[in-house]
């Protein structure tokens, strides 16, 4: 059974334009499950990646939030720090917006809304995905870190043994809903009986 511990009951999700944008879905799948208000930024790239990479259609993932922003519209809520909400996840987090992010540079509404969770000391998930990784991308992942943004990489375990993709994705999953501590059985925990 998924029991929320947030206070708001909304959480900002930034999908942007890597690969892995299965993970975001699923994220999205459980939070609306579980009636938590999604508040969600999807970049042109990600819209592109949905196509690529998934059966799924856009429509279908617009269906499963609250609220949908298109990522130029730099006036939306959660641009403002008056918004309040139990945190931001950007899942799957290309390194264009994690730079974004690391320098302050707020060109998007994506990396906006992330240097507002910041600045309010919010929580901020970030759910890399690139291999291998350069100095530079090293660096603005420290830099956020130091910043007090958590960064969950999309690095797959495999201790639970999963025997289909979607365990691999469920696992993934339910490291961001440990970190938005949102209880959850989405995996088997090592030694826990
Ligand atoms: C199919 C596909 C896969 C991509 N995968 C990655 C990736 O894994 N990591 C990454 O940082 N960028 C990846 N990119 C590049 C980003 O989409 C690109 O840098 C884009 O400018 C990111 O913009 P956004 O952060 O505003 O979505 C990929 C692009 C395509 C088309």
């Amino acid at each position: 059974m998924l029991l929320p511990e947030t206070i708001y009951d909304r959480i900002v999700i930034g999908f942007s334009g890597a690969s892995g944008i299965i993970y975001g879905i699923r994220l999205l799948e459980i939070l609306h499950s579980i009636n938590i208000k999604t508040y969600l930024i999807i970049s042109e790239w990600a819209k592109k990646n949905i196509a690529i990479e998934t059966d799924k259609t856009l429509e279908y993932v617009k269906s499963l939030c609250a609220v949908n922003y298109e990522n130029f519209k730099l006036d939306a809520s959660v641009s403002s720090g008056s918004f309040l909400h139990d945190g931001m996840v950007i899942v799957p987090c290309s390194m264009k917006s994690l730079s974004s992010i690391a320098n302050g540079y707020d060109d998007t509404l994506i990396s906006r809304a992330a240097s507002v969770t910041l600045k309010e000391s919010r929580k901020l998930i970030l759910v890399p995905r690139e291999t291998p990784l350069s100095r530079i991308h090293l660096e603005n992942m420290i830099k956020l870190q130091d910043a007090g943004a958590i960064i969950l990489p999309a690095m797959p375990g495999f201790y639970h043994k999963p025997r289909t993709i979607n365990e691999i994705v469920d696992h993934l999953v339910g490291k961001i809903l440990d970190q938005l501590k949102i209880k959850h059985d989405l995996f088997k925990r090592w030694k826990d009986s």
